[in-house]
């Protein structure tokens, strides 16, 4: 038996697009999600986030289902523009209602609640004023995630600003395959450093709430690697891994930005910026999926991409590799280069062709399999010294991701696609057993 150390926090996690739905209901804004994915071409099959998992309605069957899991916390994110229908001014206090509730029942299961106060759902309204492009949006999401702190405060102590800050501005503002959809090297560079203030200003803003209060980032991270061993291919590596990690992580961890993009982003970078987002954080969550093979590309604003996986390895159906000793790698750098800190696997887990049988049930052995794998590799990292406190798994439900609408299915659950009967899969129990056991079989 593999044992996790006692206390070992597991969970799982969520986002509110990818499950909420009810995108119009009580008083919500417009997302940058709701008009991107309304656009055809954007979104496969022109999927769009407006009914998604009717999470919004069916929240006390979810929970049900999380106690029946077992986790001991439930990551979840809170919609800007629920709170704020256009990102900044007037509260909608239905939409505040709907997380006081939602928080309530989450605490009522005996789970505690992780708080990220913003999962790509960026209101529309204030898009149309530059999105992350625009200096003046940091401090107006510092304004924002002040009101759902000090709404939840009494209840909820764990709040991680942006989920992933590294992915937005590579995928929305420089590859334009995520909302808003842009592609430009200026763009994605002001959005970094916005990005990164944002962080910082949420950490002050949770500082300023309350001693008993945690924050942290949760931020995507897996080796960058060329994907031929050449210099064209070399290069690459490092420009891709400076913009995918190092530029979302050491300017947090290290109080500086790193080459070769220093220089470039120097001019936005004002005086007192650098203390603001190194202030000190309390955890550091981490999600991850996949190595990343670099190439050039001559199509990208920066002139690097990321490539599929070398020819005959395994993969997921996002097609990425399968290969939990990425993971430890990223767990040991962390822990090296970052000083080892108090670290919280925010999300891991795999897409995979689930095939359900007559009644809807999934034997999702490829999934048990790639779990087990992966929790192996974190036992082997917390071995070596890792300071790993908590796994939550990717994702509780099937649910709208992104890009690639409802085919690709994270869950635990299947979510039948009409009738939206939420049905545990194997891998609901495999984790149900682990959870339970603190252990691997
Ligand atoms: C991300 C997001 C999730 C995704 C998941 C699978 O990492 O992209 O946090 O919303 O659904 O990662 O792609």
């Amino acid at each position: 038996m593999t044992r996790f150390p006692d206390g070992f926090l597991w969970g799982t996690a969520t986002s509110a697009y990818q499950i909420e739905g009810a995108v119009d209901e009580d008083g919500r804004g417009p997302s940058v999600w709701d008009v991107f994915s309304a656009t055809h071409g954007n979104v496969r099959n022109g999927d769009t986030g407006a009914i998604a998992c009717d999470h919004y309605h069916r929240y006390p069957e979810d929970i049900a289902l999380l106690s029946e899991l077992g986790v001991k916390a439930y990551r979840f994110s809170v919609a800007w523009p629920r709170v704020l229908p256009e990102g900044t001014g007037s509260i909608n206090p239905a939409g505040l209602e709907f997380y006081d509730r939602l928080v309530d029942a989450v605490l009522a299961a005996g789970i505690e609640p992780w708080v990220c106060l913003h999962h790509w759902d960026m209101p529309q309204a204030i898009e149309e004023q530059g999105g992350w492009r625009n200096r003046d949006t940091p401090s107006w999401f510092g304004d924002y995630s002040r009101v759902v702190i000090e709404q939840l405060k009494d209840r909820v102590k764990r709040f991680a600003p942006v989920n992933e800050p590294n992915v937005v501005p590579w995928v929305a503002y420089a590859i334009g395959a995520h909302a808003p959809g842009r592609r430009s090297r200026a763009d994605c560079l002001a959005a970094m450093h916005h990005l990164n203030l944002a962080h910082g200003l949420t950490v002050a803003a949770v500082r300023e709430a309350g001693a008993d209060l945690k924050v942290g980032p949760i931020i995507s991270l897996g080796p960058v690697v060329p994907a031929r061993d050449d210099d064209a291919h070399r290069d690459a590596a490092v420009m891709l891994d400076c913009i995918w990690r190092r530029v979302m992580i050491d300017p947090i961890m290290l109080g500086r930005y790193p080459e070769p993009l220093a220089g470039e982003i120097a001019p936005l970078v004002q005086e007192g910026d650098l203390a603001v987002i190194s202030a000190p954080n309390d955890f550091f969550g981490m999600n991850h999926y996949s190595r990343m093979y670099a190439a050039p590309d001559p199509d990208n604003p920066f002139g690097v991409g990321d490539v599929p996986p070398p020819a005959g390895v395994p993969t997921t159906s996002m097609g990425w590799q399968i290969d939990p000793e990425a993971f430890y790698e990223q767990l040991l750098e962390v822990r090296d280069r970052y000083g080892n800190p108090e670290l919280y696997v925010t999300e891991n887990g795999a897409a995979f062709p689930d095939q359900a049988d007559a009644d809807g049930r999934v034997e999702d052995e490829d999934r048990v399999a790639f779990l087990d794998g992966y929790l192996r590799a974190m036992h082997r990292a917390i071995e070596a010294g890792c300071n790993v406190k908590g796994y939550f798994v990717w994702s509780f439900l099937d649910n709208f991701e992104w890009a690639e609408g409802y085919d690709l299915r994270f869950g635990l659950i299947r979510v039948e696609p009409d009738s939206l009967r939420r049905v545990p899969k194997r891998s609901f129990d495999f984790m149900r057993s682990v959870y339970r056991t603190n252990a691997l079989p």
